[in-house]
């Protein structure tokens, strides 16, 4: 009986996990989002106390500050609480763009997102790209269109901007009656109630009002006539346009249930929750090198999604995050670390609820376990009971910006190379060597992480350097006929690269180029992510 009893265990663990990520553009409203849903999750007492990881300064950033707000972020990355018997793990991403890579790697270890739009802005720049991350994967997304208290756009024309820009079907499950001002709070289209609005930070209950249905005789009493009629209209036209919510398309990734409210006065935050926990999936399936891996299979796998450095300079570890994919995680267990081919046990593995590290003795799929790191862990490790395959989905993307790295201490130079191949572990950026000469080449996806670097090379590493400017565009992994890629190589020596693991990647000056070199290249496939190198490995 007892293997029996066991699976069952996990089962229950596993369908009570809740693992999504919240994404939005700058100042849409993730963190104050973030903060009320563990407020109503009863995580923390008093709103203010998730601080923004944002990195608001630019370029011209004050160090210390990066420092601070990365710190920060270590803290907010993950937040687990428990709500109505369900267990929500909140993966936090960085807002800002020049951290858009790390953001990349976090969606690659949630199962659903919840998208933040601000009501006067609609859909922007970070907006779509975060989506398209999303959409590549089939993650399923539950849009809250936030700021409702404030005058906005039309709802109808940012339900028609979300389905076109960010090319997924919505379809309401609540509608705001008003907005700005006038706004009186939403009709819940799903169970015929009112939530009524008052501005107010600090309440956690809403007032909610059954009602009959649209021809309730209460209603213009609560809303007025003119609202009422206006609603009724609406209502008729969502009804027409828009198909009935259906969850396993909404758990496909194709349809996203929309909710209207305005985070920083709790408000539309209980139903958008409640409906959370309720449609959005329990740990999924991942792609490995030796196929599928079910959450429910009982042998323990994770990946690493994330590495974050000790504040502590005095401190050289590390922390590693570790996405629980299938069977459970046990503290001073010896697990198998694939690419290393070693076996590890972790005796301090702690999880985040919010605000707090615990250290844990188990975690179950959906779980993020935190792994203190000496230096043995890379972005998109995998963990597994013995097993020897790895994840997939979590690739370098191409960066954006290259430079070279000038080392300006020569006395330095081992400081220097240990710093750089850290760091870039991290996956704060990605290093790339070319031959001859042992040039090492940089490239992130934005200005702000070359401040990153430099700004740690010289506290936790004691080096200097400089970084010069090179013109490419994109780099690209390459497959195919080998002898033509050797070919290749030789012809464009100069813009051939090594990437960490000693693939060959071609760095292209220009879009212009990297069209031709596809072209005139027939037999070799140029890959803008790292992702197929794996199948190359195993
Ligand atoms: P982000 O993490 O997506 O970047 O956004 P964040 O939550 O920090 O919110 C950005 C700004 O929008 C904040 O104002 C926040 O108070 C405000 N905000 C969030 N939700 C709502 C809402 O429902 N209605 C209105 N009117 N504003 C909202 P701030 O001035 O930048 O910061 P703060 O001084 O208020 O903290």
């Amino acid at each position: 009986m007892q293997p029996f009893s066991k699976e069952m265990s996990l089962d229950t663990e596993i369908n009570k996990r809740r693992n999504f990520g919240i994404i939005s553009h700058p100042d849409a409203g993730k963190t104050t989002l973030t903060e009320k849903l563990l407020l109503f999750g009863g995580a923390i007492q008093i709103a203010g106390a998730v601080k923004s990881n944002k990195i608001k300064k630019t370029a011209t950033s004050d160090f210390m500050e990066i420092e601070k707000q990365r710190g920060i972020s270590v803290a907010t990355s993950v937040m687990a609480f428990e709500y109505n018997n369900y267990l929500v793990n909140i993966l936090d991403t960085p807002g800002h763009k020049d951290f858009a890579e790390d953001t990349y790697r976090t969606l690659t270890a949630v199962d659903s997102v919840i998208l933040v739009i601000d009501s006067v802005k609609g859909v922007e720049e970070q907006t779509r790209r975060l989506m398209e991350v999303c959409r590549m994967r089939h993650t399923p997304v539950i849009v809250f269109v936030n700021k409702m208290d404030r005058d906005g756009r039309d709802p109808f024309d940012i339900l028609e901007e979300v389905e076109k820009e960010l090319n997924i079907a919505v379809r309401p499950l609540s509608w705001p009656i008003n907005m700005g001002k006038d706004f009186k709070g939403v009709y819940l289209l799903y169970n015929h109630s009112l939530n009524l609005f008052t501005s107010n930070k600090t309440k956690l209950s809403d007032e909610i009002v059954e009602i009959e249905n649209l021809d309730d005789e209460n209603l213009p009493k609560l809303i007025g006539e003119k609202d009422t009629k206006k609603l009724k209209d609406d209502v008729e036209l969502i009804n027409e346009v828009f198909e009935p919510f259906d969850v396993s398309l909404y758990r496909e990734g194709y349809l996203a249930p929309v909710f209207f409210g305005s985070a920083v006065n709790n408000f539309g935050i209980k139903e958008l929750l409640d409906t959370f926990v309720e449609i959005a999936p329990s740990p999924l399936p991942r792609e490995t090198t030796a196929g599928m891996v079910d959450a429910h299979e009982p042998k323990f796998s994770g990946f690493v999604f994330k590495i974050h450095a000790n504040i502590d300079p005095k401190h050289r570890d590390r922390i590693a995050f570790l996405r629980v994919c299938s069977g459970k995680f046990e503290r001073n267990k010896f697990f198998h670390h694939v690419r290393l081919n070693k076996q590890y046990k972790f005796s301090n593995p702690y999880n985040f609820m919010a605000q707090s590290k615990n250290v844990i003795d188990e975690a179950y799929p959906g779980d993020v376990v935190g792994l203190y790191d000496t230096g043995n862990f890379k972005i998109g490790d995998t963990l597994t009971e013995g097993d020897n395959y790895m994840f997939k989905g979590i690739p370098s993307f191409s960066p954006e910006l290259f430079k070279e790295v000038i080392n300006t201490d020569p006395m330095k130079t081992k400081q220097l190379e240990k710093g750089i191949e850290q760091l870039t572990d991290e996956g704060v950026a990605q290093l790339f060597t070319q031959q001859p000469g042992n040039r090492k080449i940089i490239g992130t996806v934005g200005e702000l992480q070359f401040e990153v670097i430099q700004y740690r090379l010289k506290n936790e590493y004691n080096a200097s350097c400089r970084f010069d400017h090179l013109s490419y565009f994109k780099a690209c992994w390459m497959t195919g006929d080998s002898n033509k890629i050797d070919e290749f190589c030789r012809f464009r020596l100069k813009d051939v690269v090594f990437d960490k693991d000693g693939n060959r990647v071609f760095l292209a000056q220009t879009a212009f180029v990297l069209q031709m070199a596809k072209t005139n290249n027939p037999d070799i496939t140029f890959h803008e992510t790292s992702d197929f190198k794996l199948e190359v490995a195993m």
